[in-house]
């Protein structure tokens, strides 16, 4: 059963489990001060935060000040006053059943407190999993064991909309293969119905990911070309500058490009793209069609994958350590610190044209976007002039997703003078200046979201399992995993990944602006 989405966000409890990490502190509660501060947040909401660290709520509000303080987009002394009283903690370590009746008892409370109890006794909750992923099957057992999911507002057939609702927002990863999402969505499955289970990529929040499908289905001239016909590839790059630090030791090393950036951000980006168009911008209706695509996405053998794959790993510069000699990187494991993949679609639509999705550390540049190239004109009535003005490239449309946030058309025209002089220009869209508005941090307005009940920008188990299992011959192949190519840091990867684009069409390139 599909609940329709609240117009306005509804009072609730927010539950955090992590609430002494950095996810937290960085993220989540400088996005709700954000949104109170818009006076986006409905007035009776307020948050819980667990975790094991023994805190007041006056401790736990100075160490959500320091986060607001530098993260929040703007601070405002009175506001932050005001929504700091939103804040409360519990301390307890959650995969502990024990904990779960003293919880539950603080909930109502803070029910009561802040007057947003509902038919029942029970206040709506919304769960936000912010803690390590091995918990995660352990804390969503104990929250069904306690009894904290009624899930009242569904089999109520009088007013329904007066029971309260219980959901769940979960931090990636979903899983680490194709195996442990599906112990991890049936262990969801057991305690949380589908469409109150929020899988959070941040990426789907950002702006010009959104726009993706305005862009596509709010105008016409795109979609006629948006096919086999005109398209000859399309590019998915995430680029950082950065490297991966102090994070080898507790995350990177087990996790690597292609699970961290490729199988969870950019095959969502990849899938908004690629879809067919839905029948309405809503959520099952988006979801539908992202199944649909990533159904069409053959399954390779490892072996194939070896040759539709390239894994990378920084090496060492005169001042800093390439990725092997990063603290707690395990060389053994053979992590990757860049991926670049071909996918292809069988579908009408698509068959034939290759997916090129790369993401790496210690890039040349941070930046993420698709680039969709067009084929060239079907003759070329310039051929007999000189090579300057007869091999012109192809049009290319370049979606800016970060940290610029805008669209180019690259096209050709005449430079004006005497004579046919050919060069290539770009027509710009830069959104926010085109918009106005102001940036917001993704987080806030999908927590806004799972308020509302909208899992438009949220993930469906389909979708990650489907997701896992286009992934996973690349994960597991032998030779991907021991033939890992060493890049300079400050460089665009592999030049074996140059190689992976340009194999069925010679004038195939990465974009590296
Ligand atoms: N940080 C990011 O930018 C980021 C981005 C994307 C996704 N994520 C995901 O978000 C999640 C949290 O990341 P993080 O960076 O915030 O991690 P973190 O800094 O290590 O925080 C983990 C939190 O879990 C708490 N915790 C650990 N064991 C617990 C237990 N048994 N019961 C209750 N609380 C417990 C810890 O506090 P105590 O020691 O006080 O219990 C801490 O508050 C992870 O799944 C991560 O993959 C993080």
């Amino acid at each position: 059963m599909n609940i329709a989405p609240s117009a306005t966000p509804e009072p609730c409890v927010i539950v955090i489990f992590g609430a002494s990490g950095d996810l937290t502190q960085r993220k989540l509660i400088p996005a709700l001060y954000d949104l109170d501060r818009q006076g986006r947040l409905p007035e009776r909401l307020c948050v819980l935060g667990v975790s094991r660290t023994a805190m007041s709520d006056e401790a736990f509000r100075e160490r959500m000040l320091e986060g607001v303080k530098k993260f929040a987009a703007s601070f405002d002394k009175a506001k932050w006053d005001s929504f700091c009283k939103r804040l409360h903690y519990h301390a307890g370590d959650s995969i502990s059943p024990e904990i779960y009746a003293g919880l539950s008892k603080r909930i109502n409370e803070l029910g009561t407190q802040h007057n947003i109890l509902r038919a029942g006794g029970m206040p709506n909750i919304l769960f936000y999993l912010s803690v390590s992923p091995n918990l995660y099957e352990g804390i969503i057992a104990n929250i069904g064991q306690a009894g904290l999911v009624a899930e009242g507002h569904r089999w109520c057939t009088v007013n329904a909309e007066k029971m309260p609702w219980q959901r769940i927002i979960i931090e990636k990863p979903f899983g680490t293969d194709l195996r442990t999402t599906i112990s991890l969505n049936q262990a969801l499955g057991r305690v949380f119905e589908e469409d109150a289970t929020y899988r959070i990529d941040h990426y789907l929040g950002k702006e010009l990911v959104q726009n993706i499908l305005v862009m596509r289905f709010a105008n016409t001239f795109f979609e006629p070309m948006w096919n086999r016909q005109y398209i000859d590839h399309v590019q998915v790059t995430a680029a950082e500058t950065v490297g991966v630090g102090s994070r080898a030791a507790n995350f990177y090393d087990t996790a690597g490009a292609l699970r961290d950036m490729i199988q969870s951000h950019l095959l969502q980006v990849l899938a908004l793209v690629a879809i067919e168009p839905p029948s309405v911008f809503d959520a099952a209706a988006i979801m539908r069609e992202k199944i649909k695509l990533l159904n069409c996405s053959p399954t390779l053998s490892e072996q194939a994958a070896a040759s539709a794959g390239v894994f990378g790993r920084y090496g060492p510069t005169a001042s800093e350590p390439g990725y092997l000699q990063e603290t707690g990187v395990d060389a053994s494991r053979n992590t990757e610190t860049y991926a670049a993949i071909k996918l292809m679609f069988d579908n009408w639509r698509w068959a034939g044209v290759p997916f090129f999705l790369r993401s790496g550390k210690k890039m040349a540049a941070k930046l993420t976007e698709v680039v969709v190239q067009f084929k060239k004109p079907p003759t070329n009535m310039f051929r007999h002039f000189d090579s300057a003005v007869a091999d012109r490239p192809a049009n290319r449309l370049i979606i800016s997703i970060a940290p610029r946030e805008g669209i180019s058309l690259r096209i050709e025209g005449k430079v004006p003078g005497s004579g046919i002089k050919l060069a290539s220009a770009n027509l710009e869209l830069d959104y926010l200046s085109a918009f106005g508005g102001e940036v917001i941090e993704a987080y806030g307005p999908l927590i806004l979201d799972a308020i509302r009940g909208d899992r438009t920008l949220y993930k469906h188990r389909d979708e990650v399992e489907g997701g896992w299992r286009i992934c996973e011959p690349f994960l597991h192949s032998p030779a991907l995993r021991t033939g890992i190519d060493t890049y300079t840091p400050g460089s665009w990867g592999p030049n074996r990944a140059d190689s992976l684009i340009a194999a069925d069409a010679p004038d195939r390139q990465w974009h590296n602006p």
